[in-house]
């Protein structure tokens, strides 16, 4: 795959594979020996993909979208989990720009037709100069076919392609996608939380549902209230209490979707 041509900052440095272990880790390595923000590394394969929950991401070879975006952020760690939403609200943001609407499905799965075909996982490296370092890996099943995910997955997961019958150029979505990362991540610089989370807000497919929310193995159920200043989902319990929630694996409980605009 050749580089992604651009004009933003981010991708500036790009360092690209046929096949690593995993993007995320490659990166953090390198956050740690000071490489700057915006730094990409993209694969075209990985070996021992990162899921979240510490499960495994398959990315086959000649199919899919692996990469992992450097950031290094002034804000607090409180608005940590707001890096991982505009990550999901950016990819979201891209691929409408090519007439596809994908649903988020908290914190940051893209669905198209109910199933996964965008997967994000944020990790914390370390800091300097009291910046953490953020790597925001993305997963996006672009080509592939059914019988490129395990079985398994078959039910769970879909590709751009299997849902628009069409084979998309990888390399001008990665180019398109660090566009939406670097306006969403400008967002967040610049406190604009709200707008944020309104764009979050009307591309989510959680809020007002019944949903069980994994977390390892403690697993609670409740209606999905909202997100609050931190982005952390509010839960309500039967209990009557509300419960915040800042990780976690979603399902849901009833049929009844919501409207996705
Ligand atoms: C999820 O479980 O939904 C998150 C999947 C994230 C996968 C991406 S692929 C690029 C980057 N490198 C990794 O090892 N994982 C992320």
């Amino acid at each position: 795959m050749g580089p992604a041509i651009r004009a933003g900052r981010f991708g500036s440095v790009l360092l690209s594979f046929s096949e690593i272990d995993s993007t995320n880790r490659l990166l953090l390595d390198l956050a740690a020996q000071g490489y700057p923000e915006g730094t990409v590394v993209q694969a075209d394969s990985q070996t021992r993909g990162r899921g979240r929950q510490g499960r495994r991401w398959i990315t086959p070879p000649g199919r899919a979208l692996a990469f992992s975006l450097l950031l290094r952020p002034r804000s607090s760690p409180k608005d940590l989990p707001w890096v991982t939403l505009m990550a999901a609200v950016a990819v979201a943001r891209c691929l409408e720009t090519f007439r596809v609407r994908a649903g988020i499905k908290w914190p940051n799965d893209l669905l198209l037709n109910d199933k996964k075909v965008c997967g994000i996982l944020t990790e914390v490296g370390p800091s300097r100069d009291n910046r953490p370092s953020i790597v925001l890996g993305v997963g996006l099943n672009v080509n592939q076919v059914a019988k490129d995910f395990p079985p398994g997955l078959r039910k769970a997961a879909t590709s751009l392609q299997m849902a628009t019958k069409r084979t998309w150029d990888r390399q001008k979505l990665l180019g398109r996608l660090l566009d939406h990362l670097e306006e969403g991540y400008e967002d967040l610089l610049h406190g604009r939380i709200d707008r944020l989370s309104e764009q979050w807000g009307k591309r989510n497919v959680t809020l007002g549902r019944e949903v069980r929310l994994t977390q390892g193995k403690r697993s609670i159920t409740g209606m999905a209230l909202g997100l609050d200043r931190n982005g952390a989902l509010l839960l309500s319990l039967k209990t009557g209490e509300v419960q915040r929630v800042l990780s976690g694996d979603v399902t849901f409980r009833a049929k009844g979707h919501k409207g996705i605009a």
